[in-house]
């Protein structure tokens, strides 16, 4: 079995509440005057704590970060090991789905079973699995031969 298959958490409705509010609290701390799209995002560890992240974008364009990897660094820096549970949230006239770059920075420390929401300021508008996003992934365990 892939070492990325870890225990499925139960999120509860208030669970999923706190997870939004905070994933929405985080957006508004987006630094994107280029883009003028803020993202949040919220991310439940292995220990039951919430990592928040917003886009941070720069001058030289490709050197922006999106807020689900602002957000993994946060995890990362409080010694969370996996990720159990993601909310994105941003406003477009399409659910705003992580990138397919998050997709991967994500797929580094969730299961494949892992659930991401994605929201706006007054809904939910997708639930997915990582594996759904970004099936037949490349990661750890491939290294490990
Ligand atoms: N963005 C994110 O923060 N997360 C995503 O998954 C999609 C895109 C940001 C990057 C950039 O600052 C802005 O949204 C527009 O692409």
């Amino acid at each position: 079995m892939s070492i990325a298959a870890t225990h499925m958490t139960t999120i509860t409705d208030s669970l999923l509440a706190e997870l939004l509010s905070a994933a929405r609290r985080a957006r508004v701390r987006a630094y994107a005057p280029y883009s003028r799209f803020s993202v949040g995002a919220a991310l439940l560890d292995n220990l039951g704590r919430i990592h928040l992240g917003c886009n941070v974008e720069n001058a030289a364009y490709p050197q922006g970060q999106c807020a689900e990897a602002t957000a993994i660094g946060a995890l990362v820096m409080a010694g969370g090991l996996r990720i159990h549970a993601a909310v994105v949230v941003g406003v477009a006239d399409e659910p705003v789905t992580p990138c397919g770059g998050c997709r991967q920075r994500l797929r580094e420390f969730a299961a494949d079973d892992c659930p991401i929401w994605v929201a706006d300021l007054d809904h939910l508008r997708g639930h997915y699995t990582l594996g759904q996003l970004l099936p037949y992934s490349f990661g750890p365990n491939h290294l490990r031969a």
